[in-house]
């Protein structure tokens, strides 16, 4: 679904070499620079800077964990969904963002992490993820903001991603966000069938374009002159646009698609400007989203033990596979066993 304000970098150790290898490593870092620079993709073994690698592990695998957990709001509807038209949607898009978490813990290993680390720092919680799933989905409404708002939000984040200096980030946003580009129309859609119908189903519609629109703002993080180091990712071309960019982006899209539904944007701040040519709107409460991300939203307690015990629930799928695994070497798994371990050591692949 989204990643948000995983532009922050680690500043690499500070450590003294001898001249040469500082001369060499300057003469690598200059052409990593040149590369970056001509729109040039870094690929897992090419060398880069220790800080971009970091910064890009801990940006991807906090995306894949915001992709993981942002099952669960959702996840909450398919027994509810009003028929069964909406419930294969909902499970289909579900799926994605499953696939999502997939793709990108799989561009994160190419760094030289693991994935089952990455899942630790999660279940540990020591790694972060969006904000946004921290919010409870009250009715069958929010199936629609969701859609149309947290994967809108998304897609302005994620479609300059697919542009990104590194390669396997890049290429696995391409696919994701042709993906989210289907969530966001089905919750627009849903949007669009509530407002067109009874009076209760518009009140529903506008309840939950109430809760999510300004949780929805903050999924872009904090203000540009706050976010103290898009600066760099900016350098690296990991990030293409600022903050307060994509924020103003994502308003000027979404405001006239609210309009077209007929409902009221909850913001009395809100008008258009001539001048510029784009949407003026009021501020979101930041101490709200502090509060959320310091995991004192309504949900966080919530979904971080949910995930642990799906975690521990599925572990004996994770065995499963492994044993699998290690049975059938030709699909990849470490051959173990006698009879196995003759495979191996024959060179013979059964
Ligand atoms: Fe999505
Ligand atoms: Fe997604």
């Amino acid at each position: 679904m989204y990643s948000q304000g995983l532009d922050q970098r680690d500043d690499a150790p500070r450590r003294v070499d001898d001249p040469a290898a500082t001369a060499h490593d300057s003469a690598l870092h200059a052409r990593f620079d040149e590369r970056v620079d001509a729109e040039e993709k870094i690929e897992p073994n090419d060398w880069m800077p220790d800080s971009y690698r970091r910064t890009l592990i801990r940006q991807i695998s906090q995306h894949a964990h915001s992709e993981v957990i942002g099952m669960q709001p959702e996840g909450n509807w398919i027994t509810r969904a009003p028929s069964l038209r909406r419930k294969a949607v909902l499970l289909a898009k579900v799926q994605d963002e499953a696939g999502h978490g997939l793709y990108l813990y799989a561009a994160a290993e190419t760094l030289g992490v693991t994935r089952e680390e990455l899942v630790d720092q999660l279940l540990e919680g020591r790694a972060k993820y969006s904000s946004i799933f921290n919010y409870p989905t009250l009715t069958w409404a929010d199936m629609g903001a969701i859609g149309w708002l947290v994967d809108g939000a998304a897609i302005m984040n994620q479609v300059p991603l697919c542009r990104c200096s590194y390669g396997p980030y890049a290429r696995a946003m391409v696919r994701i966000c042709k993906e989210e580009s289907f969530h966001q129309r089905q919750g627009f859609e849903i949007m669009l069938t509530l407002s067109r119908g009874t009076a209760e189903q518009t009140a529903m519609a506008q309840d939950a374009l109430d809760r999510w629109w300004w949780p929805a703002l903050m999924m872009f993080g904090p203000h540009d002159s706050e976010s103290t180091h898009s600066e760099q990712s900016m350098a690296w071309k990991i990030k293409r646009f600022s903050n307060d960019e994509l924020r103003q982006k994502f308003v000027d899209a979404t405001v006239p698609q609210a309009k077209f539904l007929g409902l009221r944007v909850p913001d009395d701040d809100l008008h258009y400007d001539d001048a510029t040519g784009h949407y003026v709107f009021g501020e979101p409460d930041w101490s709200e989203f502090a509060a959320v991300l310091r995991g004192e939203g309504p949900c966080n307690a919530q979904r971080m033990a949910h995930r642990r015990r799906a975690h521990d629930e599925g572990r004996w799928v994770r065995e499963a596979a492994e044993a699998h695994a290690a049975k059938h070497p030709r699909s990849g798994g470490t051959p173990v066993g006698p009879e196995a371990q003759q495979w191996a050591n024959a060179g013979v692949r059964a």
